[in-house]
């Protein structure tokens, strides 16, 4: 560590760590060997395995020319960062030069811990030693160490190159001036660190994961089709990509064993695996890396979603006359009549199409049955981002519904400009089932104290690209909506998870906000 201090307890400048060793060119490997090139430090990546030393050279390469085509880097840039990366196949071949070691192997305990045996008998002692790990103990991994006050966690997101946040993650082993060194570092990688203690999954991945898997089981349940599920996620709440396509991406044998550790820390149904998506990944339909998981990649693109959506098929010609029936807060006539469709409201009997303006919190078969012809009435519910206009329909149907009733009212939704996703008539829809569950999470998040609600925020912000953060997110809707909607989901199917969070109902209680 040129002119670094070997003292455990006093941090060394971001400028002294010129020399990083990073273990594993997994995607993530790749993407932090890419960062930490680009930033000028030179980069030895270790990776035993032949066919994944290829692929992350590849996976390397790939994101560098992604930047020189968007114009960001030269080519000549991209060869004075390839210049400074250099492969070795044994921890013995880099680590001794090393000021910071960086390992990114497969999320296993067993493997880290042979990993960090070695680097112990292979690094000097004031090397710092952090991991990537997303959900395993880092306390763990440093106390098997002879030096464990330089061994931190620092967690990137994928992918790496792009997403702005790195938690830093202190263990109660480690010296002050390693954390500090390593949020300098992060900084001057040009992103964010959030420092955390040193818990399963960190900030961001007990919130994030149970999102998912909670997806996972709403697919598996017949809920919406895997392709309106992401919809309701990236049309219905500004998230930029929809869980599925995020498992995708994460990988999901990646996600199914931070599943299982934080299942193992925290227990409780919102980390118990969905079996849908264990099964996918036994079947090796691991995602993108594969080119299939819950959508098939054909040359990077989107092929088709796995579960395919009967209603797209049924092309249908808009309404001409539609019976409204108010059960919930929207006004939609003016936007239909401003379409050209005509309303009537009860007790007018006669319509192409029944729909009933509906409110999560309620069912509509109650509205449905008290129609004329329950078999032709959809509810509907618009969403969208806070402060935007609504851009997401959601046509809930009961058991009842006909198919060319819903038919009517995806051709009415196109009609009024607007996406459409279709939902059963459970208690939060669609977008509210998926999304106010996980609200509620980062609402006991912060009531254990674990990290703040801005910790929080910033953390799903810059680690998922979210348009706001879940507590801010929450404030906009309402406590007293949010926890109303979940405790209809709880009082509909008794899982525990979704009873309002303490905290939350506190809130709720005062008309107050987290934020
Ligand atoms: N590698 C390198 N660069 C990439 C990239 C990749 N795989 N994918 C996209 N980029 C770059 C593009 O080159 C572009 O760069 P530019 O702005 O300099 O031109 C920029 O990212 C935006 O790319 P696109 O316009 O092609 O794509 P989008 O606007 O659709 O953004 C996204 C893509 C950044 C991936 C966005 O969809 C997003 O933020 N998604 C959420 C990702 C997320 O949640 N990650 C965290 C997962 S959890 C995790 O990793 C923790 C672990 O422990 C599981």
């Amino acid at each position: 560590m040129a002119g670094g201090s070997a003292e455990a307890g006093i941090a060394v400048q971001p400028a002294d760590i010129r020399e990083v060793v990073v273990v594993g060119l997994g995607t993530m490997g790749a993407g932090i060997a890419e960062i930490l090139a680009r930033s000028g430090r030179s980069v030895v990546v270790v990776e035993a395995n032949g066919n994944a030393l290829a692929r992350g050279l590849a996976t390397l390469h790939a994101s560098l020319d992604k930047a020189v085509a968007r114009g960001r880097l030269t080519h000549a840039d991209k060869a004075r960062i390839i210049a400074r990366i250099r492969a070795a196949d044994s921890l013995a071949g880099g680590a001794a030069a090393a000021d910071l070691v960086i390992e990114a192997v497969a999320e296993s305990a067993e493997l880290k811990r042979a990993v960090f045996a070695e680097l112990d008998l292979a690094c000097r002692p004031g090397t710092i030693l952090a991991t990537n790990t997303s959900s395993l103990s880092v306390t763990a991994l440093a106390a098997g160490t002879r030096h464990p006050d330089r061994v931190a966690g620092l967690h990137f997101f994928n992918p790496a190159p792009v997403m702005k946040l790195v938690e830093v993650v202190s263990t109660v082993l480690t010296a002050p001036g390693t954390t500090e060194t390593l949020a300098g570092l992060v900084r001057a990688l040009g992103k964010t660190p959030v420092q955390v203690g040193d818990r399963a999954g960190f900030v961001v991945n007990p919130l994030l994961l149970a999102y998912l898997n909670h997806a996972v089981r709403l697919l598996d349940a017949g809920y919406a089709t895997g392709g309106d599920i992401d919809k309701a996620a990236t049309s219905g709440v500004g998230l930029p990509m929809g869980p599925l396509a995020l498992l995708d991406l994460i990988g999901l044998d990646t996600s199914l064993s931070i599943l299982e550790a934080l299942k193992a820390e925290f227990g409780g149904s919102r980390f118990t695996p969905a079996p849908l998506l264990r099964r996918l990944a036994e079947a090796g339909l691991t995602g993108r890396k594969a080119g299939r998981g819950f959508y098939e990649y054909q040359h990077q693109s989107v092929h088709a979603a796995r579960a395919d959506d009967p209603v797209d098929h049924l092309a249908s010609q808009p309404p001409s006359l539609v019976l409204l029936i108010e059960d919930g807060p929207a006004d939609l006539t003016s936007a239909i009549t401003a379409a050209g469709i005509g309303v009537v409201r009860p007790p007018a009997a006669e319509a192409d199409l029944i729909l009933v303006a509906a409110s999560p919190a309620r069912s509509v078969l109650d509205a449905a049955l008290a129609c004329p012809s329950p078999a032709d009435a959809v509810g509907i519910h618009l969403v969208g981002p806070h402060g935007a206009r609504p851009a997401l329909a959601e046509l809930v149907i009961t058991h009842l519904t006909k198919a060319s009733a819903v038919a009517a009212a995806v051709a009415l939704a196109a009609k009024l400009g607007l996406d459409s996703v279709t939902t059963r008539d459970r208690p939060g829809f669609l977008t509210a089932a998926m999304t106010y569950p996980h609200l509620n999470d980062a609402a006991a998040m912060v009531q254990d104290g674990y990290a703040s609600a801005a910790d929080i925020d910033t953390a799903m912000m810059l680690g998922c690209g979210y348009p706001r953060g879940p507590l801010e997110m929450l404030d906009d809707i309402g406590p007293a909506v949010v926890a109303g909607v979940l405790s209809a989901m709880h009082a509909s199917c008794g899982d525990p998870a979704f009873v309002p969070a303490p905290l939350l109902v506190e809130h709720a209680a005062a008309g107050t906000r987290f934020r």
